[in-house]
């Protein structure tokens, strides 16, 4: 299903999404506290495990276009937590956007849709947010959505080594409670 934001569509990835996600995904300042894909073989296998996840769900990480120009700009949705940690299982908030886009609150616009989506249609309790601890921008969407963070839930992610400067990650959540009642 799509959804419409003011600004944005939130709609299931097309074919010719990859080419602009793979330019996405080369430029290192996207990838400066994610991590990245190891060769094109792995985004087109991510790309159908989004699709697949639609399928099973109900829901995803929808691709991000301008209406009007039809430009691909990123992505954002709802995502089961595919990992084991303290706070799973969860269903998490995810974004990424082309640095081109960054600073015009499409992150936030995107994620307040998807949020809306997962507590109202879905009927979630709640959802979370990870990122690296340096990753103060993506912070700063969770903060503008009034997810909340505390210190003591902060974890080393599962699939990270020790050593990786990405190891440690901060943790946010948000009610649906909370949510509605803003
Ligand atoms: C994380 C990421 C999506 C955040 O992007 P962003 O542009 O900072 O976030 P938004 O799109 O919500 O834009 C909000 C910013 O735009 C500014 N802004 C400018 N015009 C605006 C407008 N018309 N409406 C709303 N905000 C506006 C806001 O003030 C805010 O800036 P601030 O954070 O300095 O206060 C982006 O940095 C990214 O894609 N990073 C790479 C991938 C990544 O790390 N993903 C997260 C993994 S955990």
């Amino acid at each position: 299903m799509n959804l419409r934001s003011e600004r944005l569509l939130l709609r299931e990835w097309k074919d010719e999404d990859v080419v602009p996600f793979i330019r996405m995904n080369d430029d290192p300042k996207v990838v400066r506290y994610i991590a990245t894909f190891t060769d094109r073989t792995a985004i087109y296998r991510w790309i159908n495990a989004q699709r697949d996840h639609f399928k099973e769900h109900g829901y995803g990480l929808w691709a991000l276009e301008l209406p009007g120009s039809g430009e691909f700009i990123g992505f954002c949705g709802l995502a089961k937590v595919p990992y084991q940690a303290h706070f799973t299982p969860a269903v998490e908030i995810a974004w990424r956007l082309n640095a081109s886009y960054w600073n015009h609150g499409y992150a936030t616009e995107a994620a307040s849709s998807a949020l809306s989506f997962g507590f109202e249609r879905l009927g979630l309790s709640e959802v979370v947010a990870n990122s690296a601890v340096q990753n103060l921008s993506s912070r700063r969407v969770m903060e503008r959505l009034g997810m909340s963070h505390s210190p003591d839930e902060d974890f080393n992610h599962p699939l990270k080594a020790e050593g990786d400067l990405l190891l440690r990650q901060v943790l946010y959540r948000i009610k649906a409670r909370d949510w509605l009642a803003q």
